[in-house]
């Protein structure tokens, strides 16, 4: 992984998952310990102990730093060996008795890690407008997943509408091939896209028309998870096919809705965090009426777990990966992803110095 991937935001956990117990997640290649002090506070240090190689994860919290399971070596947040218990204290522990510390921020019930070590962020993680904080609204952190793919492959699966009719065709494809063309925008700051459907331009169409249809076989639970997920979720949502699609550095992609009054209806938030160059771990939070209660987040969680499968056979099956960002053929409805593919391909650039800007172009099919 190059090291412009460490330079961000990813989401490492939900809140709920990091108790007082150590949660070890391995996020860009970085063995991590994450925990929380006596007061709460999450931290993240490296989890390899530099004396045998223990799992810090599998050690205890003790005075707000780690303590090794195996000899009970203890590390600070800052990453310092505090306490060597095995020799007495007249003897000065060893500077390179140390592991790598990391940024870590907790917001919206969400642990973010910046996964540079000793990392100075030059930005905060992104909120998101719905995420805890309406009472008409439920929430549901999804379980995560982890995928055998890159990240690259990961986030432009998150961005996709095209691959929902063919691909999820025994779930939610029950819509038109025809992706109706986007507007994209960048962040002002070039670390993100949004992408939304944009009524004035060709291939707007009659949204709600089935051009070509598929007529998949069905399972009836899968058509009954079909129907929440598409005629509830959309419950209220005045245009189900306004899409908003919004990409920040670091993995995560957002979906929300908005009501003509600018009032947000429905969050879809995605995050892909890369765990190594070949995997990733993907997770989803929707806030929306209908995860208020039990009955709900329970068919939110089968449908995710359905849905992740489905994307599984999309994103692991590539027989190309996007590691060294092939060019591949691209039609209007890939225009996010290219403009995902364009922000990774300048950090790629910047990083190695090379000013010359040989992004992927998108190829305009009449
Ligand atoms: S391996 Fe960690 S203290 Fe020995
Ligand atoms: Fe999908």
């Amino acid at each position: 992984l190059n090291a412009f991937v460490k330079r961000t935001w990813y989401r490492a956990a939900w809140s709920r998952d990091l108790t007082d117990k150590p949660l070890h997640q391995k996020i860009c290649g970085e063995e991590i310990a994450f925990y929380r002090t006596a007061a709460g506070e999450a931290k993240a240090i490296g989890a390899i102990c530099p004396h045998r190689g223990s799992n810090l994860a599998n050690g205890k919290v003790v005075k707000d730093g780690l303590q090794c399971p195996y000899h009970g070596w203890r590390f600070s947040a800052d990453g310092k060996c505090a306490d060597i218990p095995s020799q007495p204290d007249s003897i000065a522990i060893q500077e390179k008795a140390c592991v790598p510390h990391y940024p870590v921020r907790e917001q919206q019930g969400i642990v973010w890690i910046w996964p540079e070590r000793a990392g100075t962020p030059d930005a905060e993680p992104p909120t998101y407008e719905l995420l805890g904080e309406r009472s008409d609204m439920g929430v549901l952190l999804a379980p995560e997943a982890v995928l055998n793919a890159n990240f690259v492959n990961v986030v432009e699966n998150g961005f996709d509408e095209s691959h929902l009719c063919f691909l999820h065709e025994r779930t939610i494809g029950v819509k038109t091939a025809i992706v109706p063309r986007q507007l994209i925008s960048k962040d002002n700051d070039g670390l993100g896209v949004t992408a939304r459907w944009d009524p004035e331009v060709e291939w707007g169409g009659d949204l709600l028309s089935y051009k070509g249809e598929v007529k998949p076989k069905r399972k009836l639970v899968d058509d009954v998870i079909a129907l929440i997920s598409y005629k509830f979720l959309s419950k209220g949502v005045p245009d189900w096919r306004l899409r908003r699609w919004s990409f920040r550095m670091g993995g995560s992609v957002a979906y929300q809705e908005f009501a003509s009054n600018g009032d947000p209806l429905l969050l879809v938030m995605g995050s892909a965090t890369p765990i190594d160059s070949k995997s990733t771990m993907f997770a989803v939070a929707f806030v929306s009426p209908i995860y208020r209660n039990w009955l709900g987040r329970a068919l939110g969680n089968y449908t995710v777990n359905l849905l992740n499968s489905e994307d599984q056979l999309g994103t692991e099956g590539l027989l190309s990966m996007a590691d060294e960002l092939a060019h591949p053929v691209s039609v209007i409805a890939d225009r996010p992803a290219v403009a995902f593919r364009r922000l990774y391909t300048g950090a790629l650039r910047t990083e190695n110095g090379d000013g010359a800007s040989d992004a992927p172009k998108l190829t305009e099919v009449a």
